[in-house]
Protein backbone atom coordinates (compact mmCIF):
# COMPACT_ATOMS: atom_id res chain seq x y z
CA UNK A 1 0.00 0.00 0.00
CA UNK A 2 0.95 3.25 -0.68
CA UNK A 3 1.69 6.33 0.93
CA UNK A 4 1.00 9.98 0.84
CA UNK A 5 4.05 11.82 -0.12
CA UNK A 6 5.13 15.50 -1.08
CA UNK A 7 5.45 14.74 -5.34
CA UNK A 8 7.11 17.06 -7.17
CA UNK A 9 4.04 17.90 -9.31
CA UNK A 10 0.38 16.98 -6.95
CA UNK A 11 -1.67 17.96 -10.07
CA UNK A 12 -3.91 14.93 -11.64
CA UNK A 13 -4.91 17.31 -14.81
CA UNK A 14 -7.66 14.08 -15.57
CA UNK A 15 -9.43 15.12 -12.33
CA UNK A 16 -9.06 18.20 -12.64
CA UNK A 17 -10.92 18.13 -16.05
CA UNK A 18 -13.04 15.73 -14.94
CA UNK A 19 -14.18 16.90 -11.28
CA UNK A 20 -13.51 20.16 -10.83
CA UNK A 21 -15.11 22.12 -13.91
CA UNK A 22 -16.02 24.34 -11.80
CA UNK A 23 -12.96 26.17 -10.98
CA UNK A 24 -12.90 27.36 -14.80
CA UNK A 25 -16.63 27.91 -14.46
CA UNK A 26 -16.60 30.41 -12.20
CA UNK A 27 -13.61 32.16 -14.48
CA UNK A 28 -16.06 33.01 -16.92
CA UNK A 29 -16.44 36.10 -14.97
CA UNK A 30 -13.65 37.10 -14.27
CA UNK A 31 -13.32 37.78 -18.07
CA UNK A 32 -15.88 39.57 -17.29
CA UNK A 33 -13.85 41.72 -15.51
CA UNK A 34 -11.10 41.52 -17.30
CA UNK A 35 -12.69 43.23 -20.47
CA UNK A 36 -10.26 41.95 -22.86
CA UNK A 37 -9.72 43.87 -26.55
CA UNK A 38 -8.99 42.14 -29.50
CA UNK A 39 -5.19 41.93 -30.40
CA UNK A 40 -4.14 42.56 -26.40
CA UNK A 41 -1.87 40.74 -25.38
CA UNK A 42 -2.58 38.73 -22.19
CA UNK A 43 -0.89 36.53 -19.54
CA UNK A 44 -3.05 33.76 -17.89
CA UNK A 45 -1.18 33.17 -14.77
CA UNK A 46 -1.82 29.48 -13.72
CA UNK A 47 -3.86 28.81 -16.61
CA UNK A 48 -4.56 24.99 -15.58
CA UNK A 49 -5.65 23.10 -18.70
CA UNK A 50 -6.01 25.81 -20.56
CA UNK A 51 -10.03 26.34 -20.67
CA UNK A 52 -10.01 30.03 -20.01
CA UNK A 53 -7.17 30.79 -22.15
CA UNK A 54 -8.97 29.31 -24.98
CA UNK A 55 -11.91 31.41 -24.25
CA UNK A 56 -9.27 34.26 -24.42
CA UNK A 57 -7.88 33.47 -27.46
CA UNK A 58 -11.45 32.90 -29.39
CA UNK A 59 -11.99 36.51 -28.25
CA UNK A 60 -9.21 37.33 -30.32
CA UNK A 61 -6.36 37.97 -27.54
CA UNK A 62 -2.71 37.26 -28.00
CA UNK A 63 -3.06 34.81 -24.72
CA UNK A 64 0.56 32.92 -23.27
CA UNK A 65 -0.66 30.34 -20.55
CA UNK A 66 1.71 29.66 -18.03
CA UNK A 67 1.52 27.18 -14.94
CA UNK A 68 3.68 25.75 -12.36
CA UNK A 69 2.31 22.08 -13.01
CA UNK A 70 3.97 19.77 -15.80
CA UNK A 71 0.42 17.93 -15.83
CA UNK A 72 -1.63 20.87 -16.30
CA UNK A 73 0.76 22.33 -18.94
CA UNK A 74 0.84 18.82 -20.94
CA UNK A 75 -2.87 18.52 -20.68
CA UNK A 76 -3.44 22.47 -22.18
CA UNK A 77 -1.41 21.43 -24.78
CA UNK A 78 -3.00 18.74 -26.10
CA UNK A 79 -5.98 20.11 -25.99
CA UNK A 80 -5.39 23.58 -27.40
CA UNK A 81 -2.32 23.21 -29.81
CA UNK A 82 -2.88 26.54 -31.26
CA UNK A 83 -2.21 28.34 -28.14
CA UNK A 84 1.37 28.39 -26.40
CA UNK A 85 1.73 27.17 -23.23
CA UNK A 86 4.46 27.04 -20.62
CA UNK A 87 5.86 25.81 -17.71
CA UNK A 88 6.84 28.45 -15.26
CA UNK A 89 6.36 29.36 -11.28
CA UNK A 90 4.43 32.54 -10.53
CA UNK A 91 7.61 33.34 -7.84
CA UNK A 92 9.63 32.98 -11.37
CA UNK A 93 7.99 34.70 -14.17
CA UNK A 94 10.97 36.61 -16.86
CA UNK A 95 8.54 38.71 -18.54
CA UNK A 96 9.39 42.29 -18.86
CA UNK A 97 6.95 45.04 -19.84
CA UNK A 98 5.02 42.47 -21.90
CA UNK A 99 1.47 42.30 -21.27
CA UNK A 100 -1.06 44.39 -21.28
CA UNK A 101 -2.69 42.54 -18.81
CA UNK A 102 -2.20 39.61 -16.13
CA UNK A 103 -4.72 37.48 -15.64
CA UNK A 104 -5.35 34.83 -12.99
CA UNK A 105 -8.10 32.78 -11.57
CA UNK A 106 -7.94 30.82 -8.40
CA UNK A 107 -4.42 30.56 -8.67
CA UNK A 108 -2.71 32.90 -6.02
CA UNK A 109 -3.71 31.07 -2.93
CA UNK A 110 -1.08 28.53 -3.89
CA UNK A 111 1.81 30.53 -4.69
CA UNK A 112 4.36 31.92 -1.85
CA UNK A 113 6.04 34.43 -1.16
CA UNK A 114 2.99 36.36 -2.40
CA UNK A 115 4.94 39.67 -2.77
CA UNK A 116 7.61 37.73 -5.10
CA UNK A 117 4.99 36.61 -7.42
CA UNK A 118 3.62 40.79 -7.64
CA UNK A 119 7.12 42.06 -8.55
CA UNK A 120 7.23 39.04 -11.37
CA UNK A 121 3.30 40.10 -12.34
CA UNK A 122 4.25 43.89 -11.73
CA UNK A 123 7.34 43.22 -14.23
CA UNK A 124 5.78 41.77 -16.42
CA UNK A 125 3.14 44.19 -17.87
CA UNK A 126 3.76 47.67 -19.92
CA UNK A 127 3.15 50.93 -17.87
CA UNK A 128 -0.55 51.14 -17.29
CA UNK A 129 -1.32 47.24 -17.78
CA UNK A 130 -3.66 45.64 -15.64
CA UNK A 131 -3.60 43.32 -13.23
CA UNK A 132 -6.77 41.22 -12.50
CA UNK A 133 -7.05 38.51 -10.18
CA UNK A 134 -9.31 36.35 -8.16
CA UNK A 135 -8.39 33.44 -5.65
CA UNK A 136 -9.10 32.62 -1.90
CA UNK A 137 -9.01 35.06 0.55
CA UNK A 138 -9.00 35.27 4.47
CA UNK A 139 -11.06 32.22 6.11
CA UNK A 140 -11.21 30.67 2.82
CA UNK A 141 -12.18 26.63 3.16
CA UNK A 142 -11.93 26.99 7.00
CA UNK A 143 -14.60 24.84 7.91
CA UNK A 144 -12.49 22.38 5.98
CA UNK A 145 -9.39 23.18 7.24
CA UNK A 146 -10.70 22.82 10.98
CA UNK A 147 -11.89 19.62 10.36
CA UNK A 148 -8.87 18.32 8.95
CA UNK A 149 -6.91 19.22 11.56
CA UNK A 150 -9.54 18.33 14.44
CA UNK A 151 -9.92 14.90 12.86
CA UNK A 152 -5.77 14.31 12.13
CA UNK A 153 -5.09 15.26 15.76
CA UNK A 154 -1.49 14.36 16.68
CA UNK A 155 -0.87 13.32 13.38
CA UNK A 156 -1.08 17.11 11.93
CA UNK A 157 1.52 19.71 11.26
CA UNK A 158 0.39 22.96 10.84
CA UNK A 159 4.01 24.26 8.94
CA UNK A 160 2.07 22.18 6.09
CA UNK A 161 -0.48 24.57 5.76
CA UNK A 162 -0.36 24.67 1.69
CA UNK A 163 -2.47 27.87 1.00
CA UNK A 164 -2.06 31.42 1.16
CA UNK A 165 -5.42 33.59 2.30
CA UNK A 166 -4.71 36.75 2.96
CA UNK A 167 -7.25 39.75 4.07
CA UNK A 168 -8.21 42.60 1.23
CA UNK A 169 -5.90 44.95 3.44
CA UNK A 170 -3.04 43.12 3.26
CA UNK A 171 -3.08 42.06 -0.60
CA UNK A 172 -4.07 45.84 -1.44
CA UNK A 173 -0.83 46.71 1.30
CA UNK A 174 1.54 44.46 -1.10
CA UNK A 175 0.33 45.87 -4.27
CA UNK A 176 0.57 49.41 -3.72
CA UNK A 177 4.44 48.68 -1.86
CA UNK A 178 5.60 47.03 -5.46
CA UNK A 179 4.04 50.00 -7.19
CA UNK A 180 0.31 49.05 -8.11
CA UNK A 181 -2.33 51.16 -7.86
CA UNK A 182 -5.50 48.98 -6.87
CA UNK A 183 -8.89 50.32 -8.51
CA UNK A 184 -10.83 47.17 -7.00
CA UNK A 185 -10.84 45.15 -4.44
CA UNK A 186 -13.74 42.42 -3.08
CA UNK A 187 -13.51 40.38 -0.65
CA UNK A 188 -17.02 38.28 -0.65
CA UNK A 189 -18.03 34.86 0.36
CA UNK A 190 -18.80 32.24 -2.66
CA UNK A 191 -20.02 29.25 -1.31
CA UNK A 192 -19.32 26.48 -3.43
CA UNK A 193 -21.23 23.51 -4.67
CA UNK A 194 -18.80 20.60 -5.28
CA UNK A 195 -19.99 17.62 -7.52
CA UNK A 196 -21.94 14.57 -6.37
CA UNK A 197 -21.90 12.40 -2.87
CA UNK A 198 -17.70 12.57 -3.09
CA UNK A 199 -17.65 15.76 -3.82
CA UNK A 200 -15.71 16.54 -0.78
CA UNK A 201 -13.47 13.55 -0.40
CA UNK A 202 -12.36 14.22 -4.31
CA UNK A 203 -12.06 17.61 -3.67
CA UNK A 204 -9.71 16.91 -0.84
CA UNK A 205 -7.99 14.86 -2.62
CA UNK A 206 -7.46 16.83 -5.41
CA UNK A 207 -6.61 19.85 -3.52
CA UNK A 208 -5.43 19.20 -0.17
CA UNK A 209 -3.85 15.45 0.15
CA UNK A 210 -0.53 17.60 1.61
CA UNK A 211 -2.24 17.76 5.14
CA UNK A 212 -2.02 13.85 5.16
CA UNK A 213 1.77 13.52 4.47
CA UNK A 214 3.03 10.53 5.38
CA UNK A 215 -0.09 8.82 6.14
CA UNK A 216 -1.00 5.32 4.20
CA UNK A 217 -3.75 5.10 1.99
CA UNK A 218 -6.13 3.21 4.01
CA UNK A 219 -5.66 6.10 6.99
CA UNK A 220 -6.31 8.49 4.29
CA UNK A 221 -9.84 6.95 3.49
CA UNK A 222 -10.60 6.57 6.99
CA UNK A 223 -9.62 9.54 8.28
CA UNK A 224 -11.74 11.45 5.18
CA UNK A 225 -14.39 9.57 6.03
CA UNK A 226 -14.88 10.71 9.60
CA UNK A 227 -14.00 14.48 8.28
CA UNK A 228 -17.08 14.01 5.91
CA UNK A 229 -19.09 12.90 9.03
CA UNK A 230 -18.01 15.71 11.33
CA UNK A 231 -19.29 18.20 8.25
CA UNK A 232 -22.61 16.49 7.13
CA UNK A 233 -24.56 18.55 9.34
CA UNK A 234 -22.75 22.32 8.16
CA UNK A 235 -22.09 21.62 4.62
CA UNK A 236 -23.75 18.78 3.17
CA UNK A 237 -27.16 19.63 2.13
CA UNK A 238 -28.44 15.86 0.99
CA UNK A 239 -26.82 15.69 -2.61
CA UNK A 240 -23.91 18.03 -2.62
CA UNK A 241 -21.43 19.43 -0.90
CA UNK A 242 -20.96 22.65 -0.45
CA UNK A 243 -17.64 24.42 0.06
CA UNK A 244 -17.43 27.26 2.31
CA UNK A 245 -15.26 29.60 -0.27
CA UNK A 246 -14.06 33.23 0.38
CA UNK A 247 -12.82 34.94 -2.50
CA UNK A 248 -10.94 38.32 -3.00
CA UNK A 249 -10.77 39.61 -6.42
CA UNK A 250 -8.82 42.66 -7.34
CA UNK A 251 -7.80 44.91 -10.53
CA UNK A 252 -4.89 47.01 -10.07
CA UNK A 253 -2.80 49.16 -12.36
CA UNK A 254 0.83 49.23 -13.26
CA UNK A 255 2.07 53.02 -13.07
C1 LIG B 1 -9.74 27.82 -3.96
O1 LIG B 1 -9.95 27.95 -5.18
O2 LIG B 1 -10.04 28.66 -3.13
C2 LIG B 1 -9.08 26.60 -3.48
C3 LIG B 1 -8.96 25.52 -4.29
C4 LIG B 1 -8.32 24.43 -3.82
C5 LIG B 1 -7.81 24.40 -2.56
C6 LIG B 1 -7.95 25.48 -1.75
C7 LIG B 1 -8.59 26.59 -2.21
Amino acid sequence: MGTISNQTDQWNANLYDNNHSFVSNYGESLIDMLAPSKGERILDLGCGTGDLAKRLFDQGVQVIGVDKSNNMITQAVEKYPEIPFFVQDATELLFKSEFDAVFSNATLHWVKPPKQALQCIYNSLKTGGRFVAEFGGKGNVQTISDAIYNQLGSDTNKTDFPWYYPSIGEYSSLLEEIGFKVTFAHHYDRPTPLEGPNGLSNWIKMFALSFFNGLDERKLEQVITKIENQLKPSIYNGSKWIADYKRICVIAIKE
